[in-house]
């Protein structure tokens, strides 16, 4: 019975063996989590004095101009990799077009400059490149005359919004809208205006998701609708491929694919299937429910924590955006 493992009725081979003590867990694991590859997601306001909390994501702020500048300094200080960063103007600035989204003084274009003003280059410095944190009807483009948003005319706006941000000096831009044809559009505009080095990190594969919720709060967003026209459908995982492709011919520099744990084949298809580096983002909705149920006490919160993120780094993303960033490379700087 040797063949099976078997001595005497018991087994040989005992994968036990390897989960004995916590060195001995830790030498053989196959994931680990570096602060390197974790990018923070943040918030900055127009007009406010002090940080607002958003209340469905506990811990998570709407910052001021210095909050922002300090919390981008902790995340250099903590080793964390990244900082992606959008901007809530003030309600009155919003319209039709999203203007804030390209005016150089727009609350976006300020904290861009600003970050890089404190952090320079030690902390890679991107920006969400979309509209609706601008336009007074809440959507990712603008709308035609029959209320439907308008791939094409978005397109021009979004080649604008790239000028800005990299003319603020980002050093990556994260198209989000999911309008056909929008990371070829921003790299010819990021060229033509001299900006050759500003990379794109593409949303490449980004559902319409309900665990969007409490984004909606942090950006203040007005939309009533939903994203189905623009953003895929759940159902769909071969579709993300069509998506994949068409962005890597385009020119998109780094991938995403967002929701990150509801979406984690999907995770794992593109990671198989590119060579350019792969993030994941494990967005509001999935910060919201680890975190309320653990101020249930339903749930060890630092736990929860790590078995999410080591999930979305085993599924093959090298990157992964976390509202927890700052707080898990401190963690694993300790040597948690
Ligand atoms: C679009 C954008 C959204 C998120 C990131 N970029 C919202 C949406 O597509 O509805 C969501 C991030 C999160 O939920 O944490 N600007």
């Amino acid at each position: 019975m040797s063949g099976h493992g078997r001595h005497g009725g018991f087994p040989a081979v005992r994968p036990r063996r390897l989960r004995t003590t916590p060195a001995m867990r830790r030498m053989v694991a196959e994931t680990r989590l570096h602060p390197a590859e974790l990018i923070l997601p943040a918030f900055v306001r127009e007009g406010v004095r002090e940080p607002v909390p958003v209340e469905s994501m506990p811990g998570v702020v709407q910052h001021t101009r210095d909050s922002l500048r300090k919390a981008a300094a902790e995340a250099v200080a903590a080793g964390v990799g990244g900082i992606m960063l959008f901007g809530v103007p003030e309600e009155a600035k919003k319209d039709a077009v999203g203007t804030p989204g390209t005016d150089p003084d727009g609350v976006l274009q300020v904290a861009i400059r600003d970050v890089r003003a404190e952090v320079g280059d030690d902390l890679v410095v991107m920006s969400d490149l979309c509209l609706d944190e601008h336009t007074d009807h809440g959507h990712c483009g603008v709308l035609d005359e029959r209320g439907r948003v308008d791939n094409d005319a978005t397109l021009e706006r979004y080649a604008e919004m790239a000028r800005a941000q990299a003319d603020a000096g980002v050093h990556v831009v994260g198209p989000s809208g999911m309008m056909d044809g929008q990371v070829g559009v921003v790299r010819a505009a990021l060229d033509a205006a001299g900006h050759q080095d500003v990379s794109i990190l593409a949303y490449t594969v980004k559902y319409a998701s309900a665990f969007y919720g409490p984004f909606r709060e942090a950006v203040g967003s007005s939309l009533t609708g939903d994203r189905k026209t623009y953003q895929q459908d759940g159902a769909n995982a071969r579709e993300a491929l069509r998506e994949l492709a068409l962005d890597l011919g385009e020119g998109a520099d780094m991938v995403m694919v967002k929701p990150a744990l509801p979406y984690l084949d999907v995770v794992r298809r593109v990671a198989d299937a590119v060579d350019v580096p792969v993030a994941a983002y494990q967005i509001s909705g999935e910060y919201a429910m680890v975190e309320a149920a653990a101020a249930n006490g339903w749930i060890d919160r630092d736990r929860a924590i790590m078995e999410t993120l080591t999930s979305v780094r085993r599924a093959g993303a090298g990157l992964v955006l976390t509202y927890w960033a700052v707080e898990v490379a401190r963690w694993l700087g300790a040597g948690r």
